[in-house]
């Protein structure tokens, strides 16, 4: 199964082009949903204006080379390996969803426009590649829900209540597991058994509602995430500090309560 192109034996049914047709209307649901996000709650237009206002506060002015260090610097630490996210947990399990989705999303396109025809010859690595890919983001995005999200890790809520912030990680953990259970079926060759059509067709529907519900969840925050990272480098480098009072020149003495417990309450 893992070494199998599962889009490719799809095609012996389903017409290629349907398929990619499938994956470009995806795409355009991603840049009109982010689209009518950044309309909608102006986000982008408050993050330019406030950084041309921090500009103002600056006490000194970059470089084209500073720039592109600090820029480099962010992309390999808050990016790459979201670091705003701490050592521990949070960001193992963010980690593993995050580069399980890259693959299973990189490796898709790729079966599907490259490797779709059943006469194709797929060289295993592509559908390795998605197999693992939705296999990490099944294993981290599960980490994450039933473990580590704020309302169940901090606010003792039972782990099975479902709100509308969870629809973007409720969506991916659907579309790989789905993906990944319509594969193994379809492998079986089970011919004229219905299971792994129903499978197809959970696939199909999580993946709608995945990309077609970008408005409504967190989807574009890997789309904020980066360009608030770099501005925030940016600022700090130039001394403006996102209009922020510099850190007290004081000991930091907490108190003893402090060490009381692990910092999680937000
Ligand atoms: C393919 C790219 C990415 C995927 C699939 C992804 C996936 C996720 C998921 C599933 C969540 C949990 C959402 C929830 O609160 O219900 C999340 C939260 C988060 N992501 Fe991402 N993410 C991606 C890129 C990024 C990037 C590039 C950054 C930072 C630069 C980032 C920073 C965060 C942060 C700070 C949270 C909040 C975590 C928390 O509440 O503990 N993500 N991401």
């Amino acid at each position: 199964m893992i070494t199998t192109n599962p889009f490719s034996i799809l095609a012996e049914t389903v017409p290629p082009i349907l398929m990619q047709w499938f994956v470009i209307i995806m795409a355009m649901l991603v840049i009109v949903g982010t689209l009518v996000d950044i309309i909608h709650k102006k986000n982008v237009k408050y993050f330019f204006e406030n950084a041309k206002k921090a500009k103002l506060s600056a006490i000194k002015t970059l470089s084209t080379s500073e720039k592109i260090s600090v820029v480099s610097k962010t992309i390999i630490s808050d990016i790459a390996t979201t670091s705003e996210l701490g050592a521990g947990q949070r960001r193992a399990a963010h980690l593993l969803g995050m580069y399980g989705t890259i693959l299973f999303w990189i490796a898709s396109i790729i079966l599907i426009f490259c490797y779709v025809n059943p006469s194709s010859n797929t060289p295993s690595i592509w559908p390795i590649m998605w197999h693992v890919g939705a296999i990490m983001t099944v294993l981290g995005g599960s980490w994450f829900w039933f473990f580590l999200r704020v309302d169940v890790y901090s606010e003792a809520q039972p782990w099975y209540r479902i709100i509308k912030a969870d629809l973007f990680v409720l969506a991916l953990i659907a579309s790989s597991l789905f993906g990944l259970i319509w594969s193994f079926l379809q492998s079986l060759n089970l011919n004229d058994r219905w299971d792994d059509k129903v499978f197809l067709a959970f696939y199909v529907v999580s993946n709608l509602v995945l990309f077609g519900g970008v408005y409504w969840s967190k989807f574009a925050h890997m789309f904020y995430k980066p360009g608030a990272a770099i501005q925030k480098n940016l600022a700090e480098a130039d001394g403006s500090r996102d209009n922020l009072p510099p850190p007290a020149d004081a000991p930091e003495q907490f108190g003893p309560g402090i060490k009381r417990e692990e910092p999680k309450h937000y």
